[in-house]
């Protein structure tokens, strides 16, 4: 689905990916865990085009969209669900399922993509015609989620899913995702911090350390890698 090959990226004079190399099958959780500053954000914001790469490629379904602009790699059914949730907030919680799908015509799809993200998370069924912005936090990590299934992505990107967030919310959050997975098969790239959360609920993870990938393996094995205990779970 997705294999990012040796990409570097640059804040103008300043180079923070060096060497990101990530895989992502058509049915996988994969996590990429790392330090704050580690270039997790990047790495996302170069997959969907917000930041041009400097070198490597950015395979999507075998073609090479390193470079191309980021509304063309959403038309591909690239979503990114970003840091911070890109939730509108002076807009309805439906307003912002109907963004979500803005890119759609299948009205059948988007009508059974909303039963979906309903049944998910019932509370914005609820909440359908609150303003976005009063929501509470992990309410508003629900809405992104939902905002982005209803751009029925073909791959997902979240960014931090887990920010701020209660340890019983992110447990939901990521029992949501986990679902999304399993019933719709939606491939999923999470960046995360909460490298334990992450570990736990991906089939496989990638370790970034100063720009780069530095480890790989299956996520409950590196639960149990004594490098990745220290360094990300501090036991
Ligand atoms: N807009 C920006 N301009 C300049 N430097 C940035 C910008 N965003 C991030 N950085 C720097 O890039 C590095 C990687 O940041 P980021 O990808 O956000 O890391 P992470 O998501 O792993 O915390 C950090 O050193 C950060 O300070
Ligand atoms: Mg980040």
């Amino acid at each position: 689905m997705l294999e990012v090959r040796n990409v570097s990226a640059a804040y103008g004079t300043a180079l923070v990916l060096k060497n990101i190399n990530i895989r992502v099958g058509s049915n996988e959780i994969v996590s990429l865990i790392g330090a704050n500053g580690a270039g997790k954000t990047t790495t996302l914001r170069v997959i969907s085009g917000m930041l041009k790469p400097i070198g490597g490629e950015v395979m999507l379904e075998g073609r090479n969209i390193a470079g191309m602009e980021p509304f063309q790699i959403a038309s591909l059914g690239l979503v990114h669900v970003p840091e911070g949730r890109g939730l509108f907030p002076e807009m309805t919680v439906m307003e912002n399922l109907e963004m979500g799908a803005y890119l759609r015509k299948d009205k059948d799809g988007i009508r059974r993509d909303l039963e979906f993200v309903y049944s998910l998370f019932p509370v914005l069924k609820e909440r359908e015609k609150q303003l976005a912005g009063t929501l509470s936090g992990g309410e508003q990590q629900m809405l992104a989620i939902a905002k982005g299934l209803m751009g029925a992505p073909k791959l997902l990107l979240l960014d931090e899913p887990s920010l701020g967030l209660s340890p019983v919310m992110v447990d939901r959050i990521f029992d949501a995702i986990s679902q999304i997975n399993r019933e719709r098969g939606v491939p999923i790239l999470i960046a995360e911090q909460n490298a334990y959360m992450a570990l736990s609920a991906s089939h496989r993870a990638y370790v970034i350390e100063n720009g780069s990938t530095v480890m790989e393996g299956i996520g409950k094995e590196l639960l149990g890698n004594d490098h990745v205990r220290r360094a990300y779970l501090g036991i």
